[in-house]
């Protein structure tokens, strides 16, 4: 079967790779030119981990192959998977743009009957409408099917999520379509879930969101045992024991980032509005998590006073720890609140150095190591819990620091362990830190 994948971003790489790793034919089209020459040179433009060594091994083993020529890749594909982006637009609903572009570009190439289904996180109703896109396009007497294949991998462990997802969900209203797309991914033993179009996307949004919630929820509680003396750790702990809670995502932090959640949250919301429904819950996940990314940054303000021309350093920059994608990052939000106060911010992160120098470019400092950027700082956040980042030795930030003051938004060392080196150490949800919207501090704190 010949499979062409619309799309050569963190979705449709990792899917080309592993698809090809499982003995796929697979072609990876992007109309990003510079894109697909680097990864025709042999280099990945993302930093996912063991991507590109998988890329790299399929392309040699000709199985796997890049091209931005759009007959190229559609004129001879018996299944088309659409991973292009659907970012977000102003008032908060998914942009189609590139699935009609990829839906236009699939009509006017393609030469014989073909499946397509859609990775990217799509409005409720959107399978249905790129298949009357693509036929009222398309040569006449073609049969093309659009079937729903949402896509659930978490960045920074993408091959591992493909290799052993939870399900696989399959939408569709067409037996053949859905049997070429099953049959794709047999060889991953993954449970499969058919069915209708609107609910496998629905399946996608409600995933995103729940997550979401379960974030600003434990954030929330987090806040409160800032306020009343308990410990986010213990509580979480506790509740994670509970079969029916669960104990992924309770890690109390400063707020989720990435190019899903944020979005997904907003493209939710706004449908809902579309409907005349007002999602409740959903409002305050998005307005918890706004104020949630400013904690570690009021709490600074709490204790330092005014931040104009202290040497602050910002450690990991990536919305989350092994990958560089830096959309809607905390980091992000806290360097310009930084900026705004006259701070004199440097910052390190292994991988998303980069980009966020496209963003800042001589604003910030960028340093090479973690010894580099808190050397005389008067202030260090940890803003992602890289591993290098979780496990740098506390008592560096003594010697290095010119006032040895952390805020730790991700809560990786134990406050037991900060006491015995002599920091002062501030982080979310646990005794001993001040309170974030009062300015008071508990009598116990420093
Ligand atoms: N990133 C994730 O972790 C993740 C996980 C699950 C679902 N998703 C969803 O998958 C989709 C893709 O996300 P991503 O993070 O991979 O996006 P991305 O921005 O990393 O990549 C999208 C790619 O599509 C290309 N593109 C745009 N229009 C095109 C067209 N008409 N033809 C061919 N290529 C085109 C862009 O050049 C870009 O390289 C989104 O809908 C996203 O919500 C993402």
């Amino acid at each position: 079967m010949n499979i062409t994948i619309a799309g050569a971003g963190y979705v449709g790489l990792v899917t080309s790779a592993c698809l090809a790793e499982i003995g796929h034919i697979v072609i990876c089209f992007d109309k990003d030119t510079e894109k697909i020459e680097d990864l025709n040179r042999g280099w990945c433009p993302i930093f996912e981990p063991g991507l590109q060594e998988m890329i790299s091994r399929n392309m040699g083993e000709e199985r796997l192959f890049f091209t931005d020529q759009a007959n190229l890749a559609y004129e001879d594909a018996d299944c088309i998977l659409i991973t292009v982006g659907t970012p977000q637009r102003a008032d908060g609903s998914a942009d189609t743009t590139n699935i009609d572009q990829a839906a236009l570009d699939i009509a006017e190439n393609i030469q014989k009957d073909v499946a397509v289904a859609i990775k990217s996180t799509v409005p409720i109703g959107t399978n249905e409408r790129i298949e009357a896109v693509i036929l009222d396009n398309a040569m006449p007497g073609l049969t093309v099917e659009v079937i729903s294949n949402p896509e659930f991998l978490r960045e920074g462990s993408g091959i591992y999520d493909t290799f052993h997802g939870d399900r696989i969900v399959i939408g569709s209203s067409h037996e053949r379509a859905a049997r070429i797309v099953e049959e794709i991914y047999q060889p991953l033993a993954i449970p499969v879930l058919h069915t209708d179009p609107r609910s496998a996307e629905m399946i996608k949004y409600a995933s995103n969101t729940f997550l979401a919630a379960k974030i600003s929820f434990i954030n929330e509680i987090a806040n409160l045992c800032d306020l009343s003396g308990a410990n986010i750790e213990d509580v979480s702990t506790g509740m994670g024991m509970d079969k029916r809670i669960g104990n992924q995502f309770l890690n109390a932090g400063i707020g989720y980032g990435g190019s899903c959640f944020p979005k997904d949250t907003q493209a939710l919301e706004q449908m809902a509005r579309q409907n005349d429904y007002d999602f409740k819950i959903l409002r305050a996940v998005r307005e918890v998590n706004d104020r949630q990314k400013q904690t570690l940054y009021r709490k600074a303000k709490n204790l330092a006073g005014n931040l104009s021309g202290k040497r602050t350093a910002v450690l990991g920059l990536s919305f989350k720890p092994n990958t560089d994608d830096i959309r809607e990052a905390p980091s992000l939000d806290l360097i310009r609140d930084l900026l705004d106060e006259g701070a004199d911010v440097v910052v390190y992160d292994p991988v998303a150095m980069e980009k966020v120098q496209r963003l800042f470019g001589d604003k910030i400092s960028y340093a090479s190591s973690i010894d580099e950027a808190i050397e005389r700082a008067e202030l260090a956040f940890i803003v992602t819990e890289w591993k290098e980042i979780k496990e740098f030795s506390l008592s560096k930030y003594r010697e290095s620091m010119k006032t040895p003051l952390l805020f730790d938004g991700r809560n990786c060392y134990s406050v037991k362990e900060t006491e015995k080196h002599g920091i002062q150490y501030v982080s979310v949800g646990r005794p001993g830190v001040p309170d974030t919207y009062t300015g008071s501090r508990p009598t116990d704190a420093f």
